[in-house]
């Protein structure tokens, strides 16, 4: 961590995460707890509860979760550094100098190089365009794609410089080392050329993430030549999936909608015509990271693809993906154009406008698309086609949406309602092919977590109970410890949890704190959000208790026994679990 523990937390306690979060989503409070809609998934009915005595959060949609840092870093996609300053500077704590292991420093400064190298070679290529006499035939091409100056300052457009040394020679007077060139994907290797520049005679995008650092570049040929485009690697700092181009740019935009086309032009085009909304992939196929991305911001997706054949696919690719993050595509149609770049030149901004308002659902399109792959004269085909429809409605989660999509579609191609309905029936009933019954609520979240069993539920119950009433740990210590939590994460959990209730201080929400990555965050989060069985009398509720409590101790103790063979503790731990077992099976918790 870049800061100390004593810090983080005295940050995080001086904060109200009620009232931190009240700035993104509108809370109602209820019972104990606050509720309001998911700002992390798209939903209509509050499942995001905001807990104060915790200072958590947890999404029952998403299984989003974490506490007042987790919710900066993902909400305003801040790094942690940024987090902590943000909070201290609202909650009037000074911070010390950042600290460092040895270790954090050598990543940090790794980045931070990256960064400056980049840097440093956007602001060479940018003045390349514009000082160096060979760049006025970078200058010609851009202007001959119809840029403004200002469309091209805003995008730090440059000129790679005539020949594959020059850039080298720069960056190594700026007092970069060779290794850090190689490294940052600007200059490539070879025993014949020793370092030499990926880019040269190109015109450059840098591409920027979305707080503006430029972390990679795109290149094009002026005029013809392959390839077409050339691209940074991939490096400490630019991954491709999690970044979209222009997003710096369109996230502040606030249309309502957000445009994702193929092309670097095509942003550029379309931000000079006043749809700051758009962005690209970066020469790389869509991704549900992207997907997630652009959920942050919006719940409106325009796909702007190529109107070819491969355009069509990867928008029909790209519907996918949406719908798999939650968000409902729509297809603007750019024929007879390419691409947007082309549209707009040749139509301009109205016309594009009147495309945007005019775009397709994207249901609709892949059933368009699909349409056209059957002989619709032949009846065979034809009922090849409508099962195809229905395999597809079988997509939709809700039975409301799924079936208000079912009539759209019968009406449009003329099948018949109950016709239709049947054969969806079918499908769904058809083990295996629906996934109205298989698949979690979010797609992002859970999809590392083993099966939801008992075990995995009682142990979460477990540790929701004692957080919330923490009284009760010194009653049943003696018969619960840290190794009955088989799932080696909620272990993990648990005794920190003790930890904090042994010291006298719980505070779940600096638990969270000690997980670096975001989804460890929102599980540790998940644990202390267990929804605990609707419970009225006291009698009940020490029934309850208890249940929990033996069900967490006889899965211990038959997990030990099947061990025995192969872990020398473990007849220790079965006996013990053994006779623990007996023991609770007769005794009384009292919850008062
Ligand atoms: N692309 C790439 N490498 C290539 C070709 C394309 O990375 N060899 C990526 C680029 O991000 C490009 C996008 O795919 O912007 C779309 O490619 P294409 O449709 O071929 O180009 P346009 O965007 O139309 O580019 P231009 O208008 O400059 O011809
Ligand atoms: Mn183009």
């Amino acid at each position: 961590m870049y800061y100390s523990e004593e810090i983080v937390e005295e940050v995080r306690a001086k904060t109200d995460i009620v009232g931190l979060i009240s700035g993104y989503v509108t809370l109602k409070k209820k019972g104990n707890r606050y509720w309001g809609c998911c700002p992390f998934h798209n939903e209509k009915t509050p499942s995001f509860s905001v807990s104060e005595d915790r200072q958590m959060y947890h999404c029952f949609g998403c299984g989003a979760g974490g506490n007042a840092y987790t919710f900066l870093m993902k909400y305003e996609n801040y790094s942690f550094p940024e987090a902590i300053k943000t909070l201290a500077e609202r909650a009037g704590v000074s911070l010390p100098e950042e600290e460092y292991s040895q270790e954090q420093k050598k990543r940090a400064n790794r980045r931070q190089r990256l960064l400056d190298i980049n840097k440093e070679a956007a602001t060479y290529f940018y003045y390349q365009l514009r000082k160096n006499p060979h760049g006025e035939t970078g200058l010609a091409y851009l202007r001959k794609r119809e840029l403004t100056d200002e469309t091209m300052k805003k995008f730090g457009l440059g000129y790679a410089g005539k020949n594959g040394a020059e850039v080298v020679q720069y960056l190594r007077q700026k007092g970069f080392e060779d290794e850090e060139i190689k490294a940052s994907g600007l200059a490539n290797f070879s025993e014949r050329h020793g370092l030499t520049s990926q880019f040269w005679n190109r015109v450059m995008y840098p591409i920027q993430d979305i707080n503006h650092r430029v972390i990679g570049f795109g290149g094009r040929v002026m005029g013809d030549g392959e390839p077409k485009y050339l691209n940074s690697p991939e490096t400490d700092i630019f991954d491709k999936r999690r970044n979209l181009y222009g997003l710096n740019y369109a996230r502040n935009a606030r249309k309502g909608n957000m445009i994702l086309c193929e092309g670097y032009m095509d942003v550029i085009s379309m931000h000079q015509a006043g749809f700051g909304q758009a962005v690209a992939s970066l020469g790389t196929a869509f991704t549900p990271e992207q997907a997630h991305l652009l959920h942050r911001y919006t719940d409106n997706v325009l796909l702007a693809y190529d109107s070819d054949g491969a355009g069509v696919k990867a928008a029909l690719r790209a519907i996918g993906i949406l719908r798999e993050e939650g968000l409902a595509g729509k297809v603007i149609d750019m024929r007879p154009h390419k691409d947007p770049d082309e549209f707009i030149k040749a139509l301009g901004q109205e016309a594009f406008q009147e495309r945007i308002d005019r775009a397709e659902n994207g249901f609709f399109y892949e059933i368009r698309m699909l349409e056209g792959q059957f002989d619709q004269k032949d009846p065979e085909e034809k009922t090849k086609f409508h099962r195809e429809i229905a395999r597809k409605l079988c997509n939709f989660e809700e039975d409301a949406e799924r079936d208000n999509y079912l009539q759209a579609i019968a009406e449009k191609y003329f099948i018949g309602v109950e016709n239709l309905r049947k054969l969806v029936a079918g499908y769904a009933a058809q083990a295996g092919n629906i996934r109205i019954m298989e698949r979690p609520r979010s797609g992002v979240q859970q999809k590392n977590m083993a099966p939801e069993d008992g075990t995995r539920k009682s142990q979460r119950l477990l540790i929701t109970w004692i957080s919330e009433f923490p009284q009760l740990y010194p009653k049943i210590k003696k018969y619960i410890s840290t190794e009955d939590f088989t799932e080696e994460f909620y272990r993990d959990v648990a005794g920190k949890l003790f930890e904090h209730i042994e010291q006298g201080n719980l505070q779940p929400a600096a638990i969270i704190s000690a997980y670096e990555d975001e989804e460890k965050q929102g599980e540790a989060a998940a644990l202390f959000h267990a929804e605990l069985p609707a419970m009225e009398t006291l009698e009940e509720k020490e029934k309850a208790f208890h249940d929990i409590l033996y069900a967490v101790k006889k899965n211990s103790y038959e997990y030990y026994a099947m061990r025995q063979g192969s872990d020398p503790s473990a007849l220790n731990k079965t006996v013990q679990g053994k006779k623990a077992l007996q023991e609770l099976a007769k005794l009384h918790i009292s919850l008062e």
